[in-house]
């Protein structure tokens, strides 16, 4: 049942009445029953709605089309669309002279179904009485009666008019049994009038949205709650991952930081024989020095980054370029991935967007792709083990980053489930590497998976974000 609210543009019913509304107005004068259909039409025409007024003595079609044009300027537009449609109530319940509930309920139907064909937001309607015959007041109530089951589910809002005057108490009180709420018009003045069972649908839905409100309200909480708590575990699983990751790697990068250091001393030692010697070499000690600088210079490099990389830091949004994090993520594992005598290639593509994101973060997810594929082919003796690390532009924005290894692949069971927390294979593993991959990626937006290369091997792809 839609519960979207329409505007009457009758100020008593609080302007508003749910599609699906069945509502009578008891009227006394011609001016009260125009005053309010013309705020009724006016308001369904404002909302793209179709507004059909079936009009009944002592109100003619000309005196209604003449008073609604008054309040709606583009009327004779909206005629001409048949966007609004005003028509002799003799012509619309008495087809052949009688009255024929059944026959009218289907030519509501029908109405509907083109009116909601032509795209409208709704269809309004409204109806006078005047034209009823004593006889058929049973047979009328009955159609008014079954009218609230065909208007329930549609969008679609029925004010029917009755003239105080000719209707006497039985009269009244059948039609306030028939429809959702009465409004009547006396003299200027509104009241409104609502039955017992609007009441007390009313009460319901009041204590239904209450209910309602509450339980979002309280489970908004406890989501927020939940993913604060989230959130706080992930930062500390993906800390842990990243040190017991360096761990992992710390022969490698003693290795990384070793060579620079000698290099240095090396070079110090032989600036100094340069300088001491009978006649000192200013020119080449000069030189000497300067790759001195240079080594100790990479020494610092290589330090930040593992600090950097070491460092519980909030996410940050940075333009960066990929290849070169790339490239700095295979000079740390070069140590690991030499002793395990791994050859690795690269295909970074020229000219790449920046990505946007985390530096950090996203070398983390190299390093862990690296590192698994290292070590997947490390345990297997036979074979050459070969990693390549590629780059390239995604077709549909993005930057495509692959690291694909000849190890063992994946069976049907790691395949599915590689990315699930705690899920290892090795003696050692934490099973935590991936899927913090997965969700350092998807927060920024991005995607990654695992793919089973032709050959033996696993490729693991992901996608990351342009600026
Ligand atoms: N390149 C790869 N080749 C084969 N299996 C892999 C590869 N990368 C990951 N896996 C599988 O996925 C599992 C989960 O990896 P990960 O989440 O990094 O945890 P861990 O490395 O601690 O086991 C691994 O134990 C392994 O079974
Ligand atoms: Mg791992």
């Amino acid at each position: 049942m839609t519960t979207e609210m329409r505007k009457t543009g009758i100020d008593v019913v609080g302007d508003m009445v749910a599609w699906g509304a069945h509502f009578c107005l008891f009227y006394e004068t011609k001016e009260d029953l125009l005053d309010s259909l013309i705020a009724y039409c006016k308001s369904g025409l404002a909302r793209e709605e179709y507004c059909l007024w079936i009009v009944a003595e002592p109100l003619t079609i000309e005196e209604a089309t003449a008073a609604l044009k008054a309040a709606v300027p583009d009327l004779d537009r909206h005629l001409a669309d048949s966007r609004m449609e005003i028509v002799s109530a003799r012509d619309w319940f008495l087809q052949d002279g009688t009255f024929d509930g059944k026959r009218l309920t289907d030519a509501w139907y029908e109405k509907l179904a083109r009116v909601s064909a032509r795209g409208y937001a709704g269809m309004r309607v409204t109806g006078d009485t005047t034209w009823l015959a004593k006889k058929d007041w049973g047979h009328f109530c009955d159609y008014e009666d079954g009218l609230n089951e065909v208007i329930g589910n549609q969008s679609l809002a029925v004010l029917c008019t009755y003239p105080l005057a000719t209707c006497g108490a039985p009269e009244i009180l059948d039609v306030v049994r028939t429809h959702q709420f009465v409004l009547a018009r006396r003299h200027g003045n509104w009241d409104i009038v609502e039955t017992a069972a609007l009441k007390r649908a009313k009460a319901e839905i009041k204590g239904l949205n209450e209910e309602l409100e509450q339980r979002v309200v309280e489970r908004t909480n406890q989501l927020m709650l939940a993913s604060e708590a989230l959130r706080e575990a992930q930062t500390q699983l993906a800390h842990v991952n990243r040190v017991t990751t360096m761990e992992q790697l710390s022969a490698s990068i003693a290795h990384e930081v070793m060579q620079p250091i000698t290099a240095t001393v090396t070079n110090a030692q032989a600036a100094l024989r340069f300088l001491n010697a009978l006649r000192p070499n200013l020119e080449v000690a000069r030189r000497v020095l300067g790759d001195t600088i240079k080594e100790g210079n990479r020494t610092i490099d290589v330090i930040e980054r593992i600090r950097a990389l070491n460092k519980k830091a909030p996410p940050r949004k940075d333009a960066f370029e990929i290849n070169g994090a790339i490239l700095e993520v295979i000079a740390l594992t070069r140590g690991e991935i030499v002793k395990n005598g791994v050859s690795v290639q690269t295909q970074l593509a020229e000219g790449l967007p920046l990505i946007q994101g985390d530096r950090v973060q996203l070398q983390q997810v190299i390093l862990n792709l690296i590192i698994n594929a290292v070590e997947a082919m490390s345990a297997v003796s036979e074979g050459a083990r070969e990693l390549l690390i590629s780059t390239e532009k995604y077709a549909s924005g993005g930057v495509l980053v692959a690291v694909r290894d000849s190890g063992p692949g994946l069976n049907p069971e790691s395949f599915a489930r590689l990315f699930d927390a705690f899920y290892t294979t090795k003696p050692g593993g934490m099973g935590m590497g991936l899927s913090i991959c997965r969700s350092i990626v998807e927060a920024h937006g991005g995607r990654i998976w695992a793919s089973r290369t032709a050959g033996p091997g696993t490729a693991l792809q992901c996608i990351l974000p342009v600026g």
